[in-house]
């Protein structure tokens, strides 16, 4: 619950300034009180009007109103909220917080607070994959601000990718978890994510086509529950998640590694896509093409770190998950492949090409456990990891 919490929300001018309404609606149902700011751009998508009805406050919306600094100075508006939170997260906002200004209203609140400051960014997908924006982004991560979102999608302009923002739920989720209301408080969790690179010489490797993002999505739900996550993530193509430790490897033996000197830990989730084999005594200088000449590379076993962590006899967290990425016999399969690593529960999910899943923004998968297979409809990887973190924080009650 919210229940006291005091939330600044700034409204950036997007057309995802809609949700915001709902938005302010959960926030108020959690028993938080939200004083809203607009931007002048927000007003072109919300009005002042709507906004401070939901939130039963007045909607703040010029730096140089009058009434308002003789009502509440705008430092002092800025320090009264137990969390600023930015929703929608313009582009254009995101890079007047990065540089510091503070050209009106919203963004000299946002350069005055002394309170944690959390961005929930929206925008069209180009403006967003655009350098300048993930410089921005790195900027304000490395400033301390936490960052949700955005979700991958079909978005408002036609075109389709990261961009939309998160919906107001998981806003919510995460919101509980920085203001340290979450159920996992006080859990340490270690998350293995994406693929492992097994170096054949200095410039080439072996890999699999693992972006991170179900393994990464997992992390930010237990991060937002409250957990504290020890993100052990091979070279993924996606941004790990805001809140976690991070420990980035490139090799299975180099992940084992960090998964075993991250314990004791109360449970264990791997998702990661490690490399079955790795090539044995791989060169230090590259490999020279010789005309007519074929190398030849031979293999040896990758450590099996799910098998290790479920079977060890001292300091075995009290839940391990694992993940079976299958293309036949899925449930019998992931069903067998619980009992031989010993884990508690096994995610299975149908990776055939066909299902779009490996690489893809959703994923169906079957919840395999001591109580038999249980079917979920196929859902975004976002809401699977909130679905699995719920579920994770029942079991550890
Ligand atoms: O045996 P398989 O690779 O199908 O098992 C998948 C599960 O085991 C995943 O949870 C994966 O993270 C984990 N795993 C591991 N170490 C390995 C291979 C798989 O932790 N070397």
């Amino acid at each position: 619950m919210l229940s006291g919490k005091r939330i600044l929300l700034i409204i950036g001018g997007g057309i995802a300034a809609y949700k915001s309404l709902d938005l302010i609606r959960r926030l108020r149902e959690r028993g938080a009180s939200v004083t809203p700011v607009l931007t002048r751009a927000a007003e072109e998508f919300v009005t002042p009007l709507s906004v401070a009805a939901l939130a039963g406050e007045k909607a703040y919306r010029e730096l140089f109103d009058l009434t308002d600094e003789a009502e509440m100075g705008h430092i002092q508006l800025s320090r009264v909220a137990d969390l600023v939170l930015v929703a929608p997260a313009t582009a254009d906002l995101m890079a007047k917080m990065a540089h510091g200004l503070a050209s009106d209203l919203a963004t000299t609140l946002l350069l005055a607070t002394d309170t944690p400051v959390m961005i929930a960014p929206a925008m069209n997908v180009r403006m967003w994959e655009h350098a300048a924006t993930q410089r921005n982004l790195a900027v304000l991560r490395g400033d301390g601000v936490a960052v949700v979102g955005p979700n991958e999608g079909d978005m408002a302009c036609g075109e389709f990718g990261p961009g939309r923002m998160s919906e107001p739920l998981e806003i919510v989720d995460v919101m509980m978890g920085v203001l340290g209301d979450g159920v996992l408080r006080g859990k340490r969790m270690i998350v293995t994510s994406g693929p492992t690179h097994e170096p054949i010489d200095p410039v080439r490797y072996i890999a699999n086509r693992s972006s991170g993002a179900q393994g990464s999505a997992i992390a930010a739900s237990l991060v937002a529950l409250g957990a504290d996550v020890v993100f052990v993530t091979g070279p993924a193509e996606v941004t790990p998640p805001f809140g976690v430790e991070l420990v980035r490897v490139e090799t299975a033996v180099e992940m084992r590694a960090a998964v075993l000197a991250a314990l004791p830990a109360d449970a264990a989730v791997f998702a990661a896509a490690v490399a079955d084999w790795r090539v044995v005594g791989a060169s230090d200088s590259k490999i020279k093409k010789v005309a007519g000449t074929l190398p030849s590379l031979s293999f040896e076993e990758n450590p099996d770190i799910l098998a290790e962590v479920s079977q060890l006899h001292n300091g075995r967290p009290d839940l391990v998950v694992g993940f079976a990425a299958e293309t036949d016999d899925v449930i019998a399969n992931a069903t067998a492949k619980r009992a031989r690593k010993g884990c508690d529960w096994i995610v299975a999910n149908d990776v055939s090409p066909a299902t779009g899943i490996m690489g893809g923004a959703e994923n169906a998968v079957t919840l395999i456990s001591d109580a038999g297979a249980e079917h979920w409809p196929r859902m975004a990887k976002d809401a699977v990891a909130r679905q699995l973190a719920s579920r994770m924080a029942d079991a550890l009650r």
